[in-house]
């Protein structure tokens, strides 16, 4: 734990000082909390960046699971090498460089836990692509959903404009579908979590 937790404090400082986005300290906790309630075997995680919610993933793991992630940033998929091989999951991990529209239908396997968190405008497209990957029960979770808070109050500047209607477009598919269940969490920039019903058990 300690070592897991220096890494972590280790990649907060990178993340930081090289102005790298990751999922903030708030929606950490509850992320932390809803994958290790899911103890899933499988997981696929859109957006690596430096590995910090990879590590989250790691730690949270069934035994014997593992993390599929992407990331189409190749000096960030270096830096998540190194401090995943620091915190000692590197193994339990498999990091595919690409882009996520391209890479995720390629993937295989069926997942027990699903994290959103690459371009927003496409969020609603990687769910598309993934649905025929989940197991009965998964879970989805999407962070940065409530954008800003112009998800709720319409006042984004024209150029994020296209960026909003695409995040509404996402929360509306996972709020109306009846094969998903969805809480929106308004913490941090907030974080959609989704259980997939499967298509059977509606
Ligand atoms: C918010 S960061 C991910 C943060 C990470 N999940 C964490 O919390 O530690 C988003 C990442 O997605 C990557 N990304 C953006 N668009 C992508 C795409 N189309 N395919 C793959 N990666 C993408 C960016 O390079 C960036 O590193």
């Amino acid at each position: 734990m300690d070592r897991l937790n220096a890494v972590l404090t280790e990649m907060e400082a990178y993340a930081e000082k090289y102005n790298v986005p990751i999922i903030n300290r708030e929606s950490a906790q509850l992320f932390t909390k809803i994958t290790a309630e899911a103890n899933p075997k499988l997981v696929l995680e859109i957006g690596t960046a430096i590995g910090y919610s990879t590590l989250l993933l790691a730690a949270n793991l069934a035994p014997g699971g593992k993390v599929v992630t992407i990331e189409q940033d190749e000096e960030r998929i270096v830096m998540a090498k190194h401090f995943l091989t620091k915190a000692g999951v590197l193994e339990q991990i498999e990091i595919i460089t690409g882009n996520a529209g391209e890479v995720v239908p390629a993937v295989g396997g069926k997942y027990d836990l699903v994290f959103i968190d690459a371009a927003k405008g496409q969020y609603l497209d990687y769910l598309r692509k993934v649905m025929d990957k989940l197991s009965p029960g998964a879970v989805i979770i999407a962070d940065n959903v409530l954008f800003r808070g112009w998800i709720l109050n319409n006042e984004a500047p024209r150029r994020f404009r296209t960026i909003v209607k695409r995040l509404k477009a996402y929360l509306d598919f996972v709020t109306c579908d009846p094969r998903f269940k969805t809480k929106v969490y308004h913490i941090g920039d907030g974080m959609a979590v989704s259980r997939y019903r499967g298509e059977t058990n509606l």
